[in-house]
């Protein structure tokens, strides 16, 4: 371990779990209230722009009422006291990364709290609602939808991400169920290219098999062990 100097991290809803926000897949998940389909591709904002919008200013405002936990404050201090590379890319679109004081974070599902405008292509900060049409603060067109990357869309940020897999020591998954592409093949990317692999899970991901080591419990207390044994190793 105290090889390592590159570390790519990969989180996923299971690292926001024990804030209170629903992961996808779980029980009583997102998607049991809302099918994928209505809410979550172009085809339903093109459908139903209303549905979606609500939906989206529903979870953009509960994320604000949320705080970063233990995994998250572990992580942000594992970014703070790495010496070398490091990067967090998320799937998660709300800001507990961030809030939780980590700032060498990608959000390659895009952010709750941007507003991305249609007509001019630039992204906002944005937390209220979107539901009343408001105008872009750029350009004035009534054109925002959510900045949130949905089922048929590109994730955002691929060449870096893959740029950082390229040089990684050390690929660690936390909180993902494996389940979504690309973020759900980058274990193979990351080990191909030579890193080491760790998935740190509730229970068994859908790749659990493709990682060199897994652990499985909680995020919060998971995350805070490993990344003492991280700055422990690193002296
Ligand atoms: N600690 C660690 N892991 C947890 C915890 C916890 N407290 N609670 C749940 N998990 C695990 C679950 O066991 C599951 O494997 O987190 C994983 C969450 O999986 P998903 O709900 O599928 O979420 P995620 O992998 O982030 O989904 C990927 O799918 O719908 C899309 O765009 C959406 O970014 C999302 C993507």
């Amino acid at each position: 371990m105290s090889k390592i100097r590159n570390i790519v991290i990969l989180t996923g809803a299971g690292v926001s779990a024990e804030s209170g926000i629903d992961t996808f897949r779980g029980g009583g998940g997102l998607w049991e209230q809302h099918r994928v389909e209505d809410v979550a591709t172009p085809e339903a904002f093109a459908r139903d722009p209303d549905l979606v919008l609500r939906f989206y200013d529903m979870r953009r405002e509960a994320i604000q009422a949320k705080a970063p936990n233990a995994a998250h404050l572990a992580l942000a201090r594992l970014d703070r006291e790495w010496p070398d590379p490091l990067l967090i890319v998320t799937q998660n679109v709300d800001d507990l990364h961030e809030r939780a004081g980590a700032k060498r974070v990608l959000h390659m599902h895009g952010e709750h709290l941007n507003a991305w405008c249609r007509a001019c292509d630039v992204r906002s900060r944005w937390t209220g609602p979107l539901i009343s049409r408001p105008a872009c603060p750029r350009c004035g067109e009534k054109a925002l939808r959510p900045d949130v990357v949905w089922f048929g869309e590109m994730p955002y940020y691929m060449d870096e991400i893959f740029a950082a897999l390229r040089e990684a020591d050390l690929f660690v998954s936390i909180g993902t169920s494996g389940a979504v592409y690309p973020a759900a093949g980058f274990v193979r990317n990351a080990r191909d290219l030579g890193a080491a692999t760790l998935e740190l899970n509730l229970e068994p991901s859908q790749g659990s098999l493709w990682f060199d080591e897994a652990r499985h419990g909680p995020a919060g207390e998971l995350v805070p062990a490993w990344v003492d044994e991280m700055l422990t190793a690193r002296g």
